[in-house]
């Protein structure tokens, strides 16, 4: 029997490709360069399963090209904005993700934001390389103690749940959250955790952690008015999607002092970013490095594949979303 035809869009580990390689007729994208649309519409007409990864963008004129071979997206991360799922429900596709084993990584990717952010070590690090450290001094680069703080997050699914468990009982955190869905009463015990609306999230946290999803019911949700409405010493993190922010909104708020800080590891229109974000201390800027462990980034293409291998023996894939 042939094998199975497999499009992967970009490089993934060595190991995975690996496996993809023994199991599949797989093609792989050597050069790592992102697909364009129309070479993601070829590989839907001519692959048996597709599989994208969180910066392509898998759109309805992607999805509902003609004479589709695919039955299968099969993508590589956990968050699924990069694909209209309407559009993949409606052209009959299944599509899956890879939650859980990237939960830890990126929890400690937003403590480690948090951190910086607080204690100025961006700006120390610049200070030091650019040869201009004069020696220790009692009111050197004084940031904000994080122990005992508190930290809010909106949204409270897996990751801001594991970002909570290291604030609390790492750093004796109180932690408050907004989200539309109610976790389980055990998980807020866990946590000693304070189910508020977004406004008291905004106006009572010292550090502002966004772990909601991205897209369209979240475009923006830190617009000027929200951003408004936090402490003038707080730090806003985002670890999340870079569109739930106005950036606009947030370069005014860090250049007018309005909020102390942020920490930032997504951006909106990523991989451009807002020359003025370069202009400010007051904030750490991350490549979108999330889930980048080398062990997390292996964990998730072998997701990949056990989705892949249930929906060909004919099984539900564990991570199915439409
Ligand atoms: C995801 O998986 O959605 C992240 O943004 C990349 O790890």
């Amino acid at each position: 029997m042939d094998k199975i035809k497999v499009l992967v869009t970009r490089r993934w580990p060595a190991e995975v490709e690996a496996v993809l390689k023994e199991k599949y007729d797989v093609t792989l994208n050597e050069s790592d360069k992102p697909m364009t649309k129309e070479e993601m519409q070829k590989a839907l007409q001519e692959y048996d399963c597709f599989c994208p990864t969180v910066t392509d963008n898998v759109n309805s004129e992607v999805l509902s090209v003609e004479n589709k071979r695919a039955k299968i997206v099969a993508s590589f991360g956990v968050g699924f904005n990069h694909i209209d799922l309407d559009a993949a429900k409606k052209e009959g596709l299944v599509v899956t993700n890879t939650p859980e084993v990237l939960t830890d990584c990126t929890a400690d990717l937003a403590m480690s934001l948090l951190l910086s952010a607080a204690r100025r070590t961006g700006e120390g690090e610049r200070e030091l390389r650019a040869g201009k450290w004069s020696g220790w001094r009692p009111t050197h680069l004084r940031g904000m103690r994080v122990t005992g703080k508190t930290l809010g997050c909106i949204g409270f699914g897996r990751i801001a749940q594991a970002t909570a468990d290291r604030a609390h009982f790492g750093f004796g955190m109180k932690v408050i959250f907004s989200d539309p869905y109610k976790p389980s009463d055990e998980v807020i015990k866990k946590y000693d955790a304070q189910h508020v609306s977004i406004e008291e999230v905004l106006k009572n946290s010292d550090f502002v952690s966004i772990h909601c999803p991205g897209g369209e019911s979240t475009y923006h949700l830190l617009n000027d008015e929200r951003i408004g409405m936090m402490k003038e010493t707080a730090y806003l993190i985002n670890s999340a999607r870079g569109d739930v922010i106005d950036n606009d909104a947030l370069i005014n708020a860090l250049k007018n002092k309005k909020i102390a800080g942020a920490g930032l590891d997504v951006f909106e229109g990523e991989p451009e970013l807002n020359p003025a974000f370069l202009e400010l201390e007051n904030v750490v800027l991350l490549p979108h490095l999330g889930s980048a462990s080398i062990e997390t980034r292996i964990d998730m293409g072998m997701r990949v594949l056990q989705n892949m291998e249930a929906f060909y023996n004919n099984q539900e894939p564990g991570d199915r979303v439409v």
